[in-house]
């Protein structure tokens, strides 16, 4: 496995067609993360077995010392490997060199896997946001306070 921070839009889009990471380019578009990434409110790692792109976690730099996890995925043929845990430790290896405050994610409320899956990285829920996504489904709010 190979994990690296992506620094050009070329490896974006390279991710954006390889199979199997389609939710995290539902949260958000290859062109956006290219943009953001261009301009430095994204960060983002991914990681790859042989040629293959098979995790992602793209990280927004927010105000007041708040990191956000805009997207994390993992390719199905690839989980329970630990690979979204270590792509977390990279977030907070980042978020501890740039003095952030804490970690934040939005999790869909029925999304018991990824709730699940943050827990057991150390973050805990502390709130709920009704109507948070386009389908109108509610969010949980897990951090991690470095
Ligand atoms: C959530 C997701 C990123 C986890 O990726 P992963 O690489 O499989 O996770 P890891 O192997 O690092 O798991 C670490 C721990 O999380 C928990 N966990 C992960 N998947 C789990 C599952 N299906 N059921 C229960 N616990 C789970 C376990 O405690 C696991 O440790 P263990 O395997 O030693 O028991 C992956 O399932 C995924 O891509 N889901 C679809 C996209 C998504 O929902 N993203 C998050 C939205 S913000």
């Amino acid at each position: 496995m190979e994990y690296s921070k992506l620094l050009n839009g070329e490896t974006v889009m390279q991710i954006s067609k390889s199979s199997g990471l389609d939710d995290v380019f539902q949260w958000i578009t290859p062109e956006l993360l290219q943009e953001r990434i261009f301009n430095g409110t994204n960060i983002a790692y991914g990681v790859k077995v042989g040629d293959e792109w098979c995790g992602i976690i793209v990280l927004g730099k927010e105000e007041e010392g708040r990191l956000w996890i805009e997207a994390l995925g993992v390719h199905e043929d690839h989980r329970r490997k630990g690979i979204a845990r270590n792509l977390v430790k990279l977030a907070k290896d980042f978020a501890d060199r740039e003095d952030y405050r804490a970690i934040f994610v939005d999790v869909d409320d029925d999304n018991l896997i990824a709730q699940k899956f943050y827990q057991s990285v150390g973050f805990v829920r502390s709130g709920m946001v009704n109507s948070y996504y386009f389908d109108e489904t509610d969010a949980f709010i897990y951090r991690f306070d470095l």
